[in-house]
């Protein structure tokens, strides 16, 4: 250290002296040299400081292998530890002083050590981790009265009454229809008033009738069968005192007790597509897809380049076929309720680099051709549009081309593979 700061003082002296004179010309010469020379002592010092370090950390890089190497072959490793269900573990040196990490799959969390160190006695540090279903008691998911039972992988719920299903959310039809009408009768509150008068009355969803019973008041045949009134978005119950709106399966009440709403079943666990297909969440239920390339043909052929992506590989020389095939394919899966309003625009398609003078779009085929239309939102962009209600449960596809051309000659086609999944309610 002593070396490196040495010359800095030299100079700041030898700049000093110079500086406080009169002759300047003279003096600012003398300066600018010393400047100079510095900046020479400085490059010379900053070379052997460097060759320094690098010899250090040289020797270091050593003495690591050399202890590394002692350390296996004395086999100072730690037992494998165990992946835990529904996790990974990152890293594999199970070596004293490494580390391993555990990360669990979506849907679940950890507990216990989210990192384990090998210890000098050859044993892991903290707990053996374990992946936690994340859907446990703690978000209450027993509907209807259900008690939640807190397991160590899920919950279970254990329901009340005339209601069954993982959380308790689907009525058992035989349990309510079998309760006659009497039973949804009740005596009603009265209270003496003078002598020889009562005043009775019925608690709120039910009506006094002729005999002075309270009976239940039917607010789904009430209410549900005409549209003007509907109660429920799909089925009602009655209840004694009141009712419940069903929803179908795929679907869960909505919290305001009316309307349903369709259940993710891709973000949580509730699907089993296989390992490598998509899950692609519809209204009402899931598809496992597993978009791919078409086969070769022609001297034409695509490799898989994303999940929902193909691109062509390089055509041979002499191959018109494959000079016309598409550039690139591209897959979309579109959920859709059935009966929605149309005209509805689906999907937008536009060029990232648009070098060439015009974009057309065309809808080259599918099954689902004549409820589609393509149209031309601006002079980069086209849609594809819904152009009549279509009935559910249904599979629509089409197929859609864009073509750049530049002064009329084609420079490249990207083709668009569009999967419409129509659900078989208007929700
Ligand atoms: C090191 O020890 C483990 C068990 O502790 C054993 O399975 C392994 O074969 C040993 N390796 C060598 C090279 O001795
Ligand atoms: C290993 O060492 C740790 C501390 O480094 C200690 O807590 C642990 O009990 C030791 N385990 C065994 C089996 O000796
Ligand atoms: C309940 O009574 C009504 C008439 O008051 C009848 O139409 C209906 O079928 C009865 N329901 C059951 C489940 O017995
Ligand atoms: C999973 O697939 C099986 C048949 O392969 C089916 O019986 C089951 O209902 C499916 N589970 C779900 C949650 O869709
Ligand atoms: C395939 O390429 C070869 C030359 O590489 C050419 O002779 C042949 O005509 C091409 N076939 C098609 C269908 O384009
Ligand atoms: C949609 O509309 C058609 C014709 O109006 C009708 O028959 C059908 O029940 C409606 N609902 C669904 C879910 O398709």
């Amino acid at each position: 250290m002593l070396l490196v700061l040495l010359p800095v003082w030299l100079a700041l002296g030898i700049l000093q002296l110079p500086l406080g004179s009169t002759q300047e010309c003279l003096s600012l010469q003398q300066a600018l040299g010393a400047v100079r020379q510095m900046q020479k002592l400085l490059v010379v010092q900053e070379a052997a400081h460097l060759r320094g370090t690098r010899g250090l950390r040289q020797q270091l890089s050593v003495l690591q292998s050399h202890l590394q190497r002692q350390a296996t072959k004395r086999n100072e490793t730690c037992p494998q530890p165990a992946v835990p269900l529904n996790g990974r573990m990152l890293g594999q040196n199970v070596r004293v002083g490494h580390d391993i990490h555990f990360v669990c799959n979506a849907g679940f969390r950890l507990v216990g050590s989210e990192t384990r160190t090998c210890r000098h006695n050859r044993t892991w540090s903290g707990t053996q981790p374990f992946c936690r279903s994340i859907d446990d008691c703690s978000s209450n998911p027993c509907a209807n009265g259900g008690t939640c039972v807190d397991g160590s992988q899920s919950y279970t719920c254990l329901c009340s009454p005339g209601w069954s299903g993982p959380s308790c959310q689907s009525p058992i039809y035989a349990y309510w229809v079998t309760l006659s009408n009497a039973s949804f009768s009740r005596q009603p509150r009265c209270a003496e008033g003078r002598p020889g008068s009562r005043r009775c009355s019925c608690d709120t969803g039910f009506q006094m009738r002729a005999g002075g019973m309270c009976h239940d008041v039917d607010e789904c045949q009430l209410f549900q069968s005409n549209p003007q009134t509907r109660i429920c978005l799909y089925d009602c119950l009655n209840l004694p005192g009141s009712y419940r709106c069903l929803c179908p399966p795929g679907y869960l009440l909505h919290v305001d007790h009316n309307t349903c709403e369709d259940v993710d079943e891709c973000a949580g666990k509730q699907h089993n597509c296989t390992q490598g297909d998509l899950c692609i969440n519809t209204f009402g239920g899931y598809r496992c897809v597993r978009p791919k390339c078409p086969p070769s043909r022609h001297n034409t052929s695509y490799v898989k380049t994303s999940a929902f992506q193909c691109e062509r590989n390089p055509c041979p020389m002499e191959s018109r076929a494959c000079r016309l095939a598409a550039n690139s394919i591209s897959f979309h899966y579109l959920p859709l309720q059935a009966n929605g309003t149309v005209p509805r625009v689906l999907f937008k398609m536009s060029t990232t680099r648009f070098v060439g003078d015009s974009l057309r779009f065309a809808i080259m085929g599918g099954r689902g051709q004549g409820v589609f239309a393509v149209r031309r939102s601006d002079r980069q962009t086209g849609e594809l549009v819904l152009t009549s209600p279509v009935v559910g449960p249904a599979t629509l596809e089409v197929e859609l081309e864009m073509s750049e051309f530049s002064r009329k000659v084609l420079l490249g086609k990207h083709m668009f593979k569009v999967t419409a999944f129509v659900s078989p309610y208007e929700f």
